[in-house]
């Protein structure tokens, strides 16, 4: 009945990448090693990782007339994702300078380009693919008007999952569309609030108030909170050695939003997706890093 298991509206990233021994603090410099460009942004990043793991996915997304455009294109039909959603023109594709250190941690600057320019219209423009996809993902590095016109658009019957990343106080419509809601521990305290030392489950709860129907708290190493107005939940995740955690995020709501739409309860679809995540953490990059459905198996 779907075309699609997945619909990815969001960001398209030219991720240009130094690996760094300390990570630099307000007006200090440091010297990294030499530069490498990699396809990212965290919508194009969730296409991939979904179409990696088996999921018949597209991608809605702006992208420049350019060389950077042409790479993030070829990286996602390489990867199976259907381009037909990707507008290209209007600015330059957006870009994201990244320093990652020793640990795995990274830190990241984006200059959206081309994704500020993904409006309301190109949304309702592109309304059959909204109509042909089981679920839609988005996150925040595309205007917030034009999440709001996704989830104004969405199909009865299709699931909507938000990773508010980078975070920032949401409409009351798009929290009430979220299910679920998808957030990291700083993620959750711009959105809800609240004490810095505060527990997740206490976030959660904090979120839940607002009015998404759920909401999952990543916690990286330690898995993740799922939470319903009925019960809360903790999954563990598997323990990895962590080269790069760039994109790790983006892997585990992939994995979680593409499993929701193949019948899996929330509880199972965080837990499945803990172990996307932490495969992805173990290769440098983004979505070079992310797995296959065997990798995960095997992890
Ligand atoms: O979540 C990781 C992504 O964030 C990177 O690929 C970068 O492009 C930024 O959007």
């Amino acid at each position: 009945m779907y075309d699609y298991d997945l619909l990815v509206v969001g960001s398209a990233n030219a991720d240009m990448v130094i690996q760094v021994e300390r990570r630099p603090a307000a007006g200090e410099t440091v010297l990294g090693s030499d530069l490498v460009v990699h396809p990212g942004g965290k919508g194009a990043n969730q296409a991939v990782a979904a179409a990696r793991l088996g999921a018949r996915t597209a991608l809605l997304a702006r992208v420049g007339d350019d060389a950077h455009g042409r790479l993030l294109l070829d990286a996602q039909r390489d990867a199976g994702v259907d381009t037909v959603g990707v507008l290209v023109g209007g600015a330059s594709t957006g870009v994201a300078l990244i320093t990652v250190d020793p640990s795995g941690d990274n830190s990241i600057v984006v200059s959206p380009g081309a994704n500020a320019r993904l409006a309301a219209a190109d949304i309702r423009a592109a309304s059959s693919l909204l109509q042909a996809s089981r679920v839609v993902s988005a996150q925040l590095e595309i205007p917030l008007e034009t999440v709001v016109e996704v989830a104004r658009n969405l199909p009865s019957g299709t699931r909507f999952v938000l990773n508010p990343s980078p975070p920032r106080t949401l409409p009351a419509e798009v929290l009430a569309a979220c299910d679920p809601l998808i957030v990291n521990e700083h993620e959750a305290r711009v959105i809800a609030g609240g004490e810095r030392d505060g527990s997740p489950e206490d976030r959660a709860a904090a979120l839940l108030a607002l009015g998404p129907r759920s909401v999952v708290v990543t916690l990286g190493a330690e898995g993740a909170l799922v939470a319903t107005g009925e019960a809360m939940a903790r999954v563990a995740s598997v323990k990895v050695d962590a080269v790069d955690t760039t994109g790790a995020g983006d892997a585990f709501t992939a994995a979680l939003a593409w499993r929701l739409g193949t019948g899996s309860s929330l509880l199972e679809a965080a837990a499945y997706a803990v172990r996307v995540g932490a495969a992805a953490v173990t290769h440098p990059g983004a979505q070079e890093s992310f797995p296959t459905a065997e990798e995960v198996a095997a992890l």
